[in-house]
């Protein structure tokens, strides 16, 4: 290998260092193996109502909604916010593909707006252009713990009678003027899926502050239901259910989110200490107001390095280092180009931009090597 003696004296790891992980400690075990001998019968939804009320206490949401997804979370909101055949909704172009999906998915025809350098979310500077008599919701993304414009997307919806559904599945436990993501409009839709921060292997949450949708949503997501009548449908739902092992499991976690963000935002100080000084790179953004939870912490390559990103990433895996490219813009696959499309923050971002190990048991010792690799393959 050619990256020299500092790499080479340095602790290698023996085994790849992942992108994610969780944290798993005795009082999950307890959780879970409570839910598995005693959540039956009278007991089976037990910690998905204690699940459900701690998270709204933690996000400061008046109702929450367990979900088996974030998705799931993402399309019944929008189904609440009576979303349909020929809506728009506006989505930020460098997302998850889900949120396209879903809007798809009920009809409606998602609205691809670049993101802007500071919140990597929708930039509002460029989002009236878009907004016509179609448009039913603008959903801002908090991608990789960062927190979108969320001032001035509110004040834009205000001013055209819009609803705001957040997406904060990447975003748990940031905030923005001390005020927890989810909390800052009308819905939010959180992921638990196995890389997360909030770790149960798949799961979600709707919360809002609307008692006639979560009214509404606890019934679609029961194929319809009526709670009047038994076995009675009301309307053509959807089947969307979080276990109560799940849920045992996210109580546990949640009890411990202090500790979770704790160190990621420990891990964050680790990489910018390490990288933060390198010219060219733009590191995880954190701007005026905003605490960042650091779900990932990530790097843009804004300068040519005589390296590309993808050449960087193998390199990395050969030197037993995981990285992740970011998202794809949606507009890019070729179910979703129907419009033209003038998104360059998005497509550079995109194509320059890498998330690094971040799961909450990375060591200093591991951050120091990956720091290390990154500066000599970098500056080399
Ligand atoms: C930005 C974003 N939105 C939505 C989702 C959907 O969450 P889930 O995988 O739980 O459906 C994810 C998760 O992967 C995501 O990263």
């Amino acid at each position: 290998m050619t990256y020299g003696k500092i790499v080479y004296k340095m602790w290698q790891p023996s085994k790849m260092i992942l992108t994610a992980g969780p944290k798993i400690g005795k009082n999950d075990i307890r959780y879970v193996s409570d839910a598995v001998k005693n959540g039956w019968n009278l007991h089976h939804s037990d910690y998905i109502y204690k699940f459900e009320e701690a998270f709204a206490k933690y996000v400061n949401a008046k109702y929450t909604l367990s979900m088996p997804h974030g998705t799931s979370a993402l399309h019944i909101a929008l189904v609440c916010m009576g979303v349909g055949r020929g809506d728009e909704v506006i989505v930020p172009d460098l997302t998850y593909v889900t949120c396209a999906n879903v809007v798809h998915q009920l009809g409606a025809i998602p609205i691809l707006v670049d993101i802007d350098r500071e919140t990597w979310s929708i930039d509002t500077s460029r989002l009236e252009k878009y907004i016509t008599k179609k448009t039913k919701v603008i959903m801002p993304v908090h991608l990789y713990g960062n927190i979108a414009d969320m001032d001035g997307i509110a004040q834009i919806a205000k001013k055209h009678h819009l609803h705001i559904l957040e997406d904060a599945c990447e975003g748990l436990g940031s905030t923005l003027h001390g005020k927890q993501v989810g909390s800052l409009s009308d819905a939010a839709a959180f992921s638990f899926q196995g890389a997360k921060l909030l770790s149960i292997g798949e799961g979600g949450m709707l919360v809002t502050k609307h008692k006639g949708w979560i009214e509404r949503a606890r019934s679609i997501v029961d194929n319809g239901i009526s709670f009047t009548r038994q076995f009675w449908h009301n309307e053509i739902g959807y089947m969307y259910a979080m276990s109560n092992i799940q849920a045992a499991l996210g109580l546990s976690r949640l009890e411990d989110i202090d500790d979770l963000i704790a160190r990621k935002r420990r891990i964050n100080r680790w990489y910018r200490e390490r990288l933060g000084g390198i010219k060219g790179i733009q590191f995880s953004p954190e701007r005026k107001g905003v605490v960042s939870s650091f779900w990932m912490n990530t790097i843009v390559l804004d300068t040519d390095f005589g390296i590309t990103r993808d050449e960087l990433r193998i390199k990395m895996s050969e030197m037993k280092i995981d990285t992740r490219p970011f998202f794809f813009p949606i507009s890019e696959f070729c179910f979703y180009n129907k419009q033209p499309i003038n998104n360059p923050v998005s497509y550079h971002v995109s194509h320059n931009g890498i998330n690094l190990p971040s799961g909450v048991m990375l060591t200093e010792r591991m951050v120091d090597y990956i720091a290390s690799v990154i500066r000599k393959l970098l500056l080399k």
